[in-house]
Formats: C-alpha cells, sequence, structure tokens
C-alpha cells in the first residue's frame, strides 16, 4: 500500500525529505538537514512542554523582550533549543528570533537564514492549551564565507524557500512547505519520529469560522468591526485561541478566516511579519488559500526592520477576498467622498 505521492505508508519525516531531494539531482541536502534540525529542536521543545508543570519552568521569566512583551520561561527556554540546534546543524548563517532584538551570526560558510517565533502563544502556555513554533526559511544574498548582513534578513515574503511550524497540540505536529505544496506530519512520542499524517494540505475554498480577538472591537475601524457583524448574522462560528498557529491551524483543516486588524493602539497590529505572518502565509497560499494586510499580499511587503508589525488577514480564499473588498470599499468611499 502506497500513499498518493508514492510512498509507503508509516512514512517518517527522515524519508518523506529524502525522497523529495532525490527528486532534486542537484540538491545538495543542506535544507533537507536544516529541515532536520528544525524537528529536532522541535521534538526536544516538545518534551520540555509536556514536562512543563513538573519541571519549573511554568510563569514569568522576569525579563521584557525586544517587544517590550513579558518573556515566559518557555520562551527562554524554546530559543535556546532552537538556537542551539541550528548552530550544531551548522547549515544556517543567521538567525531573526523574535527574543532577540539583533541578528544572531551563526555559520558564516552556510548559505540559509532563519528567521523564527520560538514560542507562539506565550499567554496560554500556563493554561495548558496550545501553543506553536513558527520559521520561515531563506536563502542569503551576501557571500558564502561572510557575516549575514541586514539586507539578507530583510527579504520579503515571495524569496522564501520553505517555512511551517510546529503546533504542540492534543498531539503534535510539523507542518511544512518547500514551495512545493503543504505536508503535515504527526510527532509518534513512543519512537521519537513524525510520520507523514497530512498529505497536500488544502484548505477549504470558503469557511464558516472567523478567529479574531473581538475584546477590541471598539479599537478597530468601522470596516473590520462591519465584518465581524456579518459573520455574526450569517451564524459563523467565532473561534480564537490566542495562539496563531493553532487558530490558523484550525482553519487550515476547517475553513476560516483569521484576523487580526490595525488598532487605534497599534495601526501595524500586534502580527510580526518576518517570524509569524510571511511562514503561515506562503503555507497558506500553498494549500491554496489567502493571506493579506487587507491591502496586498503579505508575502509582497518588503520587510524594513526585524521586529516590523502588519494587520494580517489569512484563510480561505474567498473569505480572504470578502475582508479584501470591504478595504477596497473603503477605500473607494474615501476617494470619492
Ligand atoms: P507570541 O506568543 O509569539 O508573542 O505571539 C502571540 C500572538 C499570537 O500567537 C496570537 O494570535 C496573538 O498574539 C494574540 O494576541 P491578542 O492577545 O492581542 O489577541
Ligand atoms: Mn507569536
Ligand atoms: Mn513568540
Amino acid at each position: 500500500m502506497t500513499t498518493n505521492l508514492g510512498l509507503p505508508v508509516g512514512t517518517t519525516l527522515d524519508r518523506f525529505i529524502k525522497t523529495n531531494q532525490d527528486g532534486f539531482p542537484f540538491a545538495s541536502g543542506e535544507l533537507s538537514q536544516l529541515l532536520r534540525d528544525i524537528a529536532l529542536a522541535g521534538k526536544i521543545l516538545n518534551r520540555e512542554i509536556n514536562q512543563a508543570g513538573l519541571g519549573n519552568i511554568l510563569g514569568d521569566f522576569g525579563e521584557t523582550n525586544v517587544q517590550g512583551e513579558n518573556q515566559q520561561k518557555l520562551d527562554v527556554v524554546a530559543d535556546i533549543r532552537f538556537t542551539r540546534a541550528l548552530k550544531n546543524g551548522g547549515e544556517v548563517c543567521a538567525i531573526i528570533s523574535e527574543e532577540k532584538e539583533e541578528i544572531i551570526h551563526l555559520n558564516p560558510n552556510s548559505k540559509y537564514l532563519v528567521a523564527i517565533d520560538p514560542l507562539d502563544g506565550s499567554s496560554n502556555i500556563d493554561a495548558n492549551v496550545s501553543i506553536g513554533t513558527i520559521f520561515s526559511i531563506y536563502r542569503r544574498k551576501s557571500k558564502l564565507g561572510t557575516r549575514a548582513t541586514e539586507e539578507d534578513m530583510l527579504q520579503p515574503g515571495n524569496a522564501q524557500i520553505a517555512a511551517g511550524y510546529l503546533l504542540y497540540g492534543s498531539s503534535t505536529m510539523l507542518v511544512y512547505t518547500t514551495g512545493d505544496k503543504v505536508n503535515g506530519f504527526t510527532y509518534e512520542p513512543s519512537l521519537g519520529e513524525f510520520f507523514l499524517s497530512h498529505r497536500n494540505m488544502c484548505i477549504p475554498e470558503n469557511g464558516k469560522i472567523f478567529s479574531i480577538n473581538e475584546g477590541y472591537y471598539y479599537e478597530y475601524d468601522d470596516n473590520i468591526r462591519n465584518y465581524i457583524e456579518q459573520c455574526k448574522q450569517r451564524k459563523f462560528s467565532a473561534r480564537y485561541i490566542g495562539s496563531l498557529v493553532g487558530d490558523f491551524h484550525r482553519n487550515l483543516l476547517k475553513g476560516g478566516i483569521y484576523l487580526y486588524p490595525s488598532t487605534n493602539a497599534n495601526p501595524q497590529g500586534k502580527l510580526r511579519l518576518l517570524y509569524e505572518c510571511n511562514a503561515l502565509a506562503f503555507i497558506a497560499e500553498q494549500a491554496g488559500g489567502l493571506a493579506t494586510d487587507g491591502r496586498q499580499r503579505i508575502m509582497d511587503i518588503q520587510p524594513e526592520s526585524f521586529h516590523q508589525r502588519t494587520p494580517l488577514f489569512i484563510g480561505s480564499p474567498k473569505m480572504v477576498e470578502e475582508v479584501g473588498e470591504v478595504f477596497k470599499q473603503q477605500l473607494s468611499g474615501r476617494v470619492h467622498s
């Protein structure tokens, strides 16, 4: 018996990566190794998360990160685990992490760069609710053997060569794309392996789930408030975990839209372009979905700083298009009034 990719049932992540790499005769195997390094760090972090209540690693770390947000102990642990795995693996020349202000320089002889949110959904850690890790992989523009530059790290999302996320939920999953469909792997803890469980993931074209923090209702523009009212009139389900990875993953499977718009206090929203939005936008598009900031494609935004924020509308294509229409109408209303 084989899967529809011609792979035997029970395909491990390693075998899947190898089979794909064999399809590219000039592939050097470095990207494959990099994906394996991320999976390894994910396994290690998964173990720590599962023991968090026992291991004195719940709660505040007592510091704030570059965004001025409280760091949880697990944020710091996750940052260390991923940085260490990427350093030891040797395939990465530099990292941008949510938890560090500046570029972390690793192996100057490597061609890949990583942007990472080591732990997404920090506010949910202590409550034993799903959390995640989000990563984007880019190829450097600067010469091999030199230090990576700011320009290397400020590439638009359309230059990503791979992206993915780990979801530490009721089971742990790794979902990634290298620009050729999206595949999901579920972790089997007793074997210590990720197995291919979700082949060629496709998001439903339309959905009935909307995910937004409605607590900020009066902070949003009228167009967003109207959209929320429309969702309610159509009896859509409101689902908001507060872990972007978890909310995105559910909508990917079931169909829906995730919205994090501008607010009065934060005109650029909250989510970070480089290590939250771009990766999920790449996955959404590869799965047949869309991701915009309301006006343009997320992956076409030219980043200007490492920790830049952007509004995000992501999910089922029809739903994201609908929100785009709302913005267009608002724009033309302004022009004509
Ligand atoms: P992080 O834990 O990496 O800082 O990300 C938290 C993000 C995202 O996961 C979530 O969807 C969003 O913050 C929730 O924000 P609000 O509490 O403002 O809704
Ligand atoms: Mn995050
Ligand atoms: Mn985070």
